[in-house]
């Protein structure tokens, strides 16, 4: 892909921005169309608003489009029923270069009783991009206490395994 100009790719890069500019909670209500003939949600109904929850905390933090590059690992833990009310929540883990990690979380509530449980949580890769869709350097994080520095040296680690199995993949059969 061809690279953005120096001055674009760095536009808008100043001084760390926190997690809590970025961090994201939309609300949905399973409809009878959201649903499979067991009456709970389709898996690619929820994968849809993860991938827009991802999107949007990853756009706040860098002020830019950004796009999905990667999704880790993501288990359905328990179903989500038809009227449930679904809460969805993204933070930022990490930032890279170009790229950051973002942490989605799914959980229903129970309309009666407010119960909420956790349905799915997932680990997104967004890279920031130009009008033209080329890769920018996203701000950095500031990362504010010890829960923030773990969760940046977990994300690191990751990055490395998930970049190398992407290179795995990519290489020549
Ligand atoms: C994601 C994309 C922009 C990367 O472009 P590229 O030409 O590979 O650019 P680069 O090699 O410079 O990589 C850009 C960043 O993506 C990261 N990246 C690329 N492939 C990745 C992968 N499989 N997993 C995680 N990160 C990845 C790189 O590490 C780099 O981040 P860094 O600068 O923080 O290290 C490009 O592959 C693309 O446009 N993919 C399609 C995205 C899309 O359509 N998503 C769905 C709709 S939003």
């Amino acid at each position: 892909m061809r690279r953005a100009s120096l001055s674009d790719r760095f536009r808008g890069v100043s001084e760390p921005r926190s997690k809590g500019a970025s961090f994201t909670e939309m609300t949905e209500v399973v409809l009878p169309q959201h649903a499979n003939v067991l009456g709970s949600v389709f898996g690619g109904t929820v994968m849809a608003w993860v991938d827009v929850c991802g999107a949007i905390t990853a756009q706040r933090h860098c002020k830019r489009v950004c796009v999905t590059a990667a999704v880790d690992d993501l288990a359905f833990l328990a179903p989500i029923r038809v009227g449930d009310i679904v809460r969805l929540t993204g933070r930022v883990n990490a930032t890279f270069r170009t790229s950051l990690e973002v942490d989605v979380r799914v959980e229903r509530e129970d309309p009666r009783t407010l119960e909420r449980s956790v349905c799915v949580e997932t680990l997104m890769t967004f890279v920031a991009v130009d009008d033209e869709g080329r890769p920018c350097v996203v701000p950095p994080l500031a990362y504010e206490n010890d829960d923030d520095t773990r969760r940046r040296d977990a994300a690191y680690a990751r990055r490395e395994a998930r970049l190398a199995r992407a290179r795995e993949r990519t290489k020549a059969p």
